[in-house]
């Protein structure tokens, strides 16, 4: 069994996006993320996307609006943010509140700083082949680590687990493009799907994105299999400082054995997801550069 090490592919990743923005004189890329509200998880993602950012060069600022911010004023800062002309990237972390509408929120802003590619026109960009806008930083992410990890997904079987519009319905998109490193076969499974490990277990490569702490088990998962565990599930651990242990979404200690590749929780796609931001946002700086 080989461990996947999204730290390590990350570190590179991002050594070669820092290269490259020490090469821009003047302004740098400006990545703006707005989190409302406390979620802890959501806190600490935007502190690691706030770290990584200074390390690459890029300019990171962060709006935090009050957690009763209304959908019109959410609406008004993103306004605002779309007409910034210093501003390359825009990243709305997910989850909001439950009295905002995210999927409204995703679509009011503008394609062209939707780094975090949830924009209805990147994600049919996805869907249509096309390079010119934003690859979702997981589903971008997970396609890098299996393609730094000599891993082509042609000919393969890939089964999704999870049909979220952030990870599971544009890995299977990205999985199944006509292109180098991908052309898989794709199954996309869900809490709806009868007999699931029967689909599971068919899977070459099995991408595991359901948010539910250790679903997947050793009955599950094919001998030889390369499981992909895209899962960050927080425990209750009394032995813990914290209270808490991340988990995946893979019992890991009984699927491991039986795979060839296995990515961890953490120290997996995480790290990828937010080198694959510091890309994108690298990427929406160019674009807007171009004459
Ligand atoms: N919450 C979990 N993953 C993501 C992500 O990739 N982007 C945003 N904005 N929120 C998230």
């Amino acid at each position: 069994m080989h461990l996947i090490d999204g730290n390590q592919i990350a570190t590179a990743l991002i050594a070669e996006l820092k290269a490259e923005v020490a090469t821009f004189t003047g302004r740098k890329p400006c990545l703006t993320l707005v989190r409302v509200g406390d979620d802890p998880a959501s806190v600490s993602y935007v502190k690691k996307k706030e770290k990584t950012a200074a390390e690459i060069g890029v300019t990171s600022r962060i709006i935090l609006p009050p957690v009763t911010i209304t959908q019109a004023e959410l609406f008004a800062l993103i306004d605002g943010l779309n007409a910034d002309p210093t501003v390359d990237g825009i990243l709305v972390q997910s989850p909001l509140p439950k009295h905002l509408d995210e999927v409204a929120v995703f679509r009011r802003v503008s394609p062209a700083k939707d780094v975090d590619g949830f924009n209805t026109l990147n994600l049919g960009k996805v869907a249509q082949e096309d390079d010119t806008g934003f690859v979702s930083c997981t589903p971008a992410g997970i396609m890098e680590l299996l393609a730094r990890s000599g891993t082509d997904l042609k000919g393969k079987h890939v089964v999704v687990l999870g049909r979220s519009l952030i990870v599971g319905k544009p890995i299977a998109l990205l999985a199944l493009q006509k292109r180098a490193g991908a052309n898989a076969t794709v199954t996309i499974c869900h809490s709806g799907t009868t007999n699931l490990p029967a689909l599971t277990r068919q899977a070459d490569v099995l991408i595991a994105a359901i948010g539910r702490p250790e679903f997947v088990t050793a009955d599950m998962v094919k001998p030889g299999a390369i499981v992909i565990d895209v899962g960050i599930n927080r425990v209750p651990d009394a032995t813990k400082k914290t209270g808490y242990r991340l988990t995946g979404d893979v019992h890991f200690p009984t699927v491991a054995p039986l795979c060839a590749m296995i990515t961890p929780v953490p120290g997996g796609v995480g790290p990828m997801t937010v080198a694959l931001l510091m890309k994108n946002t690298v990427k929406a700086f160019h674009l807007r550069a171009a004459p």
